[in-house]
Formats: structure tokens, sequence, C-alpha cells
């Protein structure tokens, strides 16, 4: 699989990419500038950044030896550099709710769809249109294993990727963390659908 526009390249990715990608998700994730976190966080995390990154590394080795199907993850990178992924997302099955009729009666009923998680552009590759080549490569993927849904969580204060989600075409399924936002403050948590066509 790869795609190409004018300087960007979509592929697969393969256990050289583990680095890089590693890089853009701790980047992204853990240290990127637009993260709202109080001063004392941000040191933190700049002083424990190395065990974080070397956790993705691990986690991500895992994930591409395991040959699990319908998993895939897909970079892009810049034509200057092929072989330096700057940016990445996975997709993997997992059951989420569906709506029934029965639903009061029997509680949610769940099936396993395709589902995006750790969409990620390195900052320095933002506002390009990279992260919509990635999810507009992904629904080709999904298309092919032979579904016409795509899922992805976004945190609502998440403006950047809600934009982006919103202007592609996804839109709310389910909202999740209601709990953590009335007595904690935090996040609440959107499961966003996408139904292809
Ligand atoms: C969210 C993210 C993946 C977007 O990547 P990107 O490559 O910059 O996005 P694109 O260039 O493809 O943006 C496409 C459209 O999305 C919207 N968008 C993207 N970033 C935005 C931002 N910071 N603010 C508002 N809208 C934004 C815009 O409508 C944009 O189109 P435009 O540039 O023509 O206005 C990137 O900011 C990122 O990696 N963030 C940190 C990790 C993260 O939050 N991942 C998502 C987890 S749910």
């Amino acid at each position: 699989m790869q795609r190409q526009s004018s300087s960007f390249t979509i592929r697969h990715a393969n256990s050289r990419d583990v680095g890089h990608v590693s890089d853009v998700l701790a980047e992204s994730f853990y240290r990127s500038a637009d993260r709202q976190v109080n001063f004392l966080t941000r040191r933190f995390t700049n002083w424990i950044y190395p065990l974080l990154r070397w956790g993705i590394v691990f986690d991500l080795s895992s994930r591409f030896s395991e040959k699990t199907p319908c998993y895939v993850c897909l970079v892009a990178t810049h034509s200057t550099n092929q072989s330096q992924a700057i940016a990445s997302l996975e997709i993997c099955m997992r059951h989420v709710p569906v709506k029934s009729p029965h639903e009061f009666w029997l509680g949610h009923e769940t099936q396993q769809y395709p589902y995006i998680f750790n969409l990620a552009v390195h900052p320095q590759w933002r506002r390009r249109g990279v992260a919509k080549q990635l999810l507009l490569a992904a629904e080709q993927t999904v298309k092919q294993w032979g579904f016409s849904r795509l899922y992805i969580h976004v945190l609502e204060d998440n403006q950047a990727a809600s934009h982006l989600y919103d202007r592609i075409g996804y839109r709310l399924d389910s909202q999740e963390g209601n709990m953590g936002f009335w007595l904690l403050g935090r996040s609440r948590k959107f499961l966003l659908q996408k139904k292809l066509d």
C-alpha cells in the first residue's frame, strides 16, 4: 500500500519505523507546546520523557511483531526523507456499543469495528494536510477489510483533532467519562463514527 500526494507519501509502517513513530507519538502526546499543563507537570514530564518514549517503543514493537489480523500502522513521510516517519496512525478492531431497541432491558450490545488510535503528526509538520491524508488512507484500508464504518475517540478539549474529524465527516456516536467530568472536572471523551460510502 502506498499513496502519494505532491510531497507526502503514506505507507504501511515496518519495524524500521518504530523509532521515528515513537518520537512522533512522544513529542505529540507528552511534549507538544499545545498541551495545557502546569509548570510542575511539564518539568516532571520532561524528566521522565526517556522512560515514556521507551514505553511507546516497547508497545509499538510488540504490536508490530504480533501479526494481529486487522491491525495496521500507517506512516507519512516527506519526499525529502522517505525513511523518516513524520506522522502516523494505527487501526485495530475494537468493541463498540451498538444502539439496539432492547438495550434498556438487556444492556448495551457491542460489535467489533475498525478503530483508529494514536493519530499524531510531528509538531514541525502540522497544518499541511498530513493528518487528513492519513485518515483518508485509513478509510481505504478499512474498506479493503470489508467494513463500512470507522471509529475514533477524541477528548472534548482537543480542538485541533475535533476540527479535523468534523471536517472530514466524523460524527458523535457516544459520550464517555461523564462521572469524571462532573466530579473531577476532567475532559469528556467522545466516540466518533464515520460511515464510509
Ligand atoms: C490533531 C493533529 C493530528 C492534526 O494534524 P495536522 O496534520 O496538523 O492536520 P491537517 O493539516 O491534516 O488539518 C486538516 C484540517 O483539520 C483542522 N485542524 C487541524 N489542526 C487544527 C488546529 N490546530 N486548530 C484548528 N483546526 C485544525 C483544520 O480544519 C485543517 O484544515 P486547514 O489547515 O485547511 O484549516 C495534530 O495537531 C496532532 O498531532 N496533535 C497532537 C496529537 C493528537 O491530538 N492526536 C489526536 C488524538 S484524538
